[in-house]
């Protein structure tokens, strides 16, 4: 009993201690604003904030403005910023005559006031945000830190942003995302000037805004079933909950824009009204990831009634000037053998379906353009010829965004390789499974919106950029963080900060403050984890020479013993050496002392595993059974066919993309050579693999199989058993279908992975 007091007392007086120098802590040293602004010149002193500082404006629209921060300051600081006498003003106002862009603001700080003058309000509000970031981080904590002295730097601002549109997509409907979630995301979004919230709202997967003309779009397009008839994922945003992220997104300046995707990626609309395609169904809402051959069919006047009634209710809840009206994906071959599709193709003299979609999404825009709207659309909408007054958002490459801008369409960029933030940000051996290659957070930030092949008097047209969070691979709203932050940063900095201000080094040292104002908020954002070793099972021979890094360069610290790694652990300086099985557990350690996972690796010490000495033949042993098994378990004792000689794995039939309905296992078995002695990497994109007799790689119960795990084996030159099992039913939205039927090997001549060759296998 006695033991406890003592124990919180001393943790209280701990406490007490490390917040008091709050101010000194590393990542506070300096000054660490993201976006970096247009202008800041550093003065001698500081404003000490404390209770007797005080809120001064004459303007009443700014008064919601300084109580949302006053509301901040005080859970942290416990200063009160709207009552009392003011020994020191924060002077708020707005002046339209600045000579700067509408969302600009100055911002002077002096030992004995601060003074923050807008362009417009929210320009105001962006001084305050910048006000919040040259304090300490801790600033952000949401709750009371006792002793610290709360000093401003003395420095005066003049900053005004790059591009007008600074935005965050969210796929909210491939897994669903509760609205609560999204406003957290909506206050991290302000305090980096981020103004665009892009709400993907409709998908083949889900159908998620009440629309209540049209009831079955909830009732039936809100649920996805995975293959077993159990739910996948499930929800929908009452008009209620949108309206009030609208609001709540307006109170920190982010317009909401809604995406409604047509004619394609709309399935989940059209399994609750069927007639609206050109088949007429029945449809459910689709069970895995893909492009959908099923579309709004383009020949029926209804499709156009009920898209005009859908909009209507849209536009009553979101005031946003744009409405992204989607456009992409959309192959044509329901169109081409739908009578009503090329009826109307004939009627309105349209060459090609092409120029179908160019006329469906054209109607709409009229539609939108006559309640006073614009629209948004993917980079497909060039294809059959866009609307001038379309603005284009640049997803494949910046090609099309250059295209549209040198003809004079608006443009927003989100090219692929820079923008899609469900890319991965590490090597696949240590990051989850994702779409698409790297994308760091140094290769985000190179990136900017305005290409040189944009002709000089056409650049205006690019209004800004944006991260799209897709969520193909992205279950859950940790995961959704994890991938969004810090990489939104960088986009927030890059349509911020011109250009030439822009400097990667000095980002990358203000991420570290930003990353402990995140922490403040509960965002579990990406911490760069070792790398170095291609996986976590290896195998060597002798000796061996282990190199690590990270993507941001920060402090390793690493056990051998596998104890958890903690800062007071061996820091790592060079390259570890082995020359006995050895478990590897490294960490990357953040400024602020927040520690990357836990990466373990098993190095195992062992001879080269001898080479099959008997007689082979060309082909090997496939066994097959149709059926939905869950995993290996489940097919163990289930009735194969007869094993039969076949020369190759199955190939994939790309064009049978509906393959996934019927569930099948394959078991391939053989041996594969290898022409020297040698460390060998495997890999695989079905369920098991099997290497003389030891399941080396396995992905039973796990999400998706994409050569996320490698291993390696210390294998003779010669002939080596191996089994393959491929599950071709769902794994979290993919067939294996849709991925060749190999292992892939790497041997120690190889750059790279490539798949086994028939030559090198027999039976
Ligand atoms: C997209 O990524 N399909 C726009
Ligand atoms: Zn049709």
């Amino acid at each position: 009993m006695k033991k406890q007091w003592w124990a919180a007392i001393c943790g209280l007086l701990l406490s007490l201690m490390s917040c008091n120098n709050v101010a000194e802590r590393v990542y506070n040293q300096g000054i660490n604003i993201i976006p970096k602004p247009k202008e800041l010149i550093e003065k001698e002193g500081v404003f000490v904030l404390d209770g007797h500082t005080r809120f001064q404006t004459q303007s009443e629209e700014l008064r919601p403005i300084a109580d949302y921060f006053a509301q901040k300051i005080k859970l942290v600081t416990g200063a009160n910023l709207l009552k009392g006498d003011a020994k020191t003003n924060i002077v708020l106002q707005v002046d339209s005559t600045l000579p700067l862009n509408a969302e600009g603001y100055r911002l002077e700080v002096s030992p004995t006031a601060v003074e923050i003058i807008g362009k417009s309000p929210q320009g105001v509000f962006y001084g305050l945000q910048t006000l919040m970031q040259l304090l300490p981080a801790e600033i952000e904590g949401g709750k009371r830190i006792c002793g610290t002295k709360w000093t401003i730097p003395c420095v005066s601002v003049t900053d005004e942003p790059a591009f007008s549109h600074r935005g965050m997509h969210l796929d909210a409907c491939r897994h669903f995302t509760p609205a609560d979630f999204i406003k957290k995301q909506l206050d991290v979004m302000a305090m980096f000037k981020l103004n665009r919230f892009h709400w993907h709202l409709t998908e083949d997967q889900l159908w998620t805004p009440e629309i209540k003309k049209h009831p079955r779009l909830i009732e039936v397009g809100s649920v996805r079933y995975n293959q077993d008839g159990t739910v996948a994922t499930q929800g929908f945003y009452t008009q209620e909950e949108m309206k009030e992220v609208v609001a709540y997104a307006a109170e920190r300046f982010i317009t909401v824009i809604p995406e409604i995707e047509m004619p394609g990626h709309a399935l989940a609309a059209l399994a609750a009204y069927p007639e609206l395609s050109c088949t007429g169904g029945p449809f459910q809402t689709r069970p895995v990831w893909g492009i959908e051959p099923e579309l709004f069919c383009a020949g029926k006047e209804e499709t156009f009634h009920f898209l005009e009634d859908v909009l209507d209710e849209i536009l009553a809840i979101f005031p946003s000037e744009y409405i992204h009206i989607g456009g992409d994906e959309c192959p044509f071959v329901r169109w081409e053998q739908c009578p009503l599709c090329q009826k109307r193709m004939k009627d309105e003299n349209l060459k090609n379906e092409a120029e179908l979609h160019s006329y469906f999404l054209c109607r709409i825009e009229k539609y939108l353009n006559s309640k006073g709207r614009k629209i948004i659309g993917w980079d497909e909408i060039l294809e059959g010829g866009a609307s001038p007054t379309a603005t284009v958002m640049s997803w494949r490459g910046d090609v099309d965004g250059i295209k549209a801008a040198n003809s004079g369409n608006h443009v927003i960029m989100t090219p692929g390789p820079y923008c899609y933030l469900d890319y991965r940000q590490g090597g696949r051996e240590v990051e989850p499974l994702s779409m698409g290659p790297c994308t760091t957070l140094e290769k985000i930030y190179s990136f900017h919106p305005v290409p040189d092949a944009i002709d000089s008097a056409k650049q205006h047209y690019v209004l800004g950029a944006q991260g799209n969070v897709w969520r193909e691979y992205i279950f859950d709203t940790d995961h959704i963080e994890y991938m969004a932050y810090p990489r939104i940063l960088a986009l927030a900095e890059l349509t911020w900060t011109p250009v030439e201000k822009k400097d990667y080094a000095d980002f990358s040292r203000r991420i570290n403050n930003a990353c402990v104002r995140l922490d403040g908020h509960s965002i579990n954002y990406h911490i760069p984890i070792p790398e170095g070793p291609i996986g976590d099972d290896m195998e060597f021979v002798d000796t061996v020479t282990v190199p690590f890094f990270n993507t941001r360069n920060y402090p390793m610290y690493y056990t051998l013993n596998g104890k958890t790694p903690t800062t007071n652990s061996t820091l790592y300086e060079q390259p570890l050496f082995l020359d006995a099985t050895t478990t590897i557990k490294i960490i990357s350690v953040l400024p602020s002392g927040k520690t990357s996972r836990v990466r373990t690796i098993n190095y195992v010490k062992t001879d080269y595993a001898p080479a099959f000495e008997g007689e082979t033949s060309p082909g090997i042993w496939m066994r097959h059974v149709d059926g939905l098994f869950a995993n290996s378990e489940a097919y163990k004792n289930a009735t194969f066919s007869e094993p039969k000689v076949i020369p190759y794995f199955t190939p994939v039939d790309l064009k049978a993309l509906d393959d996934y309905k019927t569930p099948w296992v394959e078991i391939y078995e053989g041996y594969f050579e290898v022409s020297e002695d040698g460390i060998y990497t495997f890999a695989i994109n079905s369920e098991e693999l099997w290497v003389n007799g030891k399941l080396i790689l396995d992905y039973n119960n796990k999400v998706a199989r994409n050569l996320t795990v490698r291993v390696t084996k210390a294998l003779a030159k010669g002939k080596h058993h191996f089994q393959l099992n491929k599950n071709n039913s769902i794994k979290k939205g993919f067939p294996d279908t849709w991925r060749e039927t190999t292992f892939y090997i790497q041997s120690p001549q190889d750059e790279e992975l490539v798949s086994v060759k028939e030559s090198q296998l027999s039976h």
